[in-house]
């Protein structure tokens, strides 16, 4: 690989967690996946990747999820970064991937698909590669669902299976409270609970439903909050029947609204500002309902590099 003009020694990129507004799961695809429509949002809930020159590829992780994460070639990080080599350079030179970990570990919110999508944003800084937006989101989509939308974060329509992202012009700035399981839900599992519950229903083909849109153009935490829903939440709800009561504490605590992220088990709540979101953060904490709970506030931007990361 030879040596660019811009390259650094080490790059650091913070890449948001997100949580899904609506969820409308379609029918099952010849190819597994389920064609999805729905609504992405990022939240102020972050990992920070920081890559450096090495003499042979590896991954770490720190922080208070980084044990549940497999380091080895089934990281989501280091396939991104072999993936963006292999399709740049000839020759590429190894990197040491080290995640700082915030995100809850198979919680719905996209943790590892966030690592992939910053791991791209700093190797293709750190190689000099300056790679177009277009190849980045092919590989993006090569990776998983749900990382070209950890590339770019704020709130956005997924459509296909959830790869092909739209941002959405919408106005507001909301404050959410997560409600975070000890255990993870695996999405392949979840997706199979919602088929069999399905059973022979026909499904038809998913639409963004227009209250959705109108209350994210209105920026009113209330209707937004009418208009939140999400298929796989049965199906959730079906393989750990706790995330009901996790649900209804929530909401009687005084939540606006409350939905499963993606395939949970986190579940999300809408709260009126941030008062709102510690009062329910505190009685959430305090009923034992939740395994660990996390203020956030979004839309936010999706992965960008930052010059002073959280741990140097
Ligand atoms: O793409 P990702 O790795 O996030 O998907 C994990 C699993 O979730 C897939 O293997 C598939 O079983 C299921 N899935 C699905 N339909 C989607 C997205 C994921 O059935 N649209």
């Amino acid at each position: 690989m030879s040596p660019a003009r811009h390259a650094r020694t080490r790059v650091t990129v913070r890449v948001p967690a997100k949580i899904n507004l609506e969820l409308v799961v379609g029918p099952r695809r010849p190819d597994g996946y389920h064609d999805l429509a729905t609504v992405f949002h990022a939240v102020g809930l972050y990992d920070e990747v920081t890559v450096s020159h090495a003499d042979e590829w590896s991954v770490r992780v720190r922080g208070p999820y980084g044990d549940r994460v497999p380091t080895g070639p089934d990281n989501l990080a280091m396939a991104a970064a072999l993936r963006l080599a292999h399709a740049c350079v000839d020759d590429p030179s190894p990197v040491a991937i080290c995640i700082d970990k915030e995100i809850p570990v198979a919680g719905g919110m996209a943790g590892g698909s966030a690592d992939a999508a910053a791991t791209l944003i700093a190797c293709d800084l750190l190689w000099g590669l300056d790679a177009d937006r277009e190849l980045l989101d092919s590989i993006a989509a090569a990776l998983g669902s749900d990382v070209n939308f950890a590339l770019t974060g704020g709130t956005a329509i997924g459509s296909g299976r959830g790869e092909r992202v739209l941002p959405v012009l919408g106005r507001g700035r909301y404050h959410w409270v997560l409600a975070v399981s000890e255990e993870g839900l695996s999405t392949a599992e979840v997706f199979v609970e919602c088929d069999r519950l399905r059973g022979d229903r026909d499904v038809p083909s998913p639409e963004p439903s227009a209250a959705m849109m109108t209350a994210l153009r209105s920026g009113e935490p209330a209707a937004l909050a009418r208009a939140m829903s999400n298929d796989l939440q049965e199906a959730a709800f079906s393989l750990r029947p706790h995330l009901r009561e996790v649900l209804d504490a929530g909401l009687e605590y005084g939540a606006l609204g409350g939905v499963l992220s993606g395939s949970g088990p986190t579940v999300a709540f809408l709260v009126n500002g941030a008062e709102g979101a510690l009062d329910l953060a505190v009685a959430l904490t305090a009923s034992g309902a939740a395994y660990d709970v996390k203020r956030a506030v979004g839309p936010v931007h999706g992965a960008h590099v930052v010059e002073t990361p959280r741990v140097p």
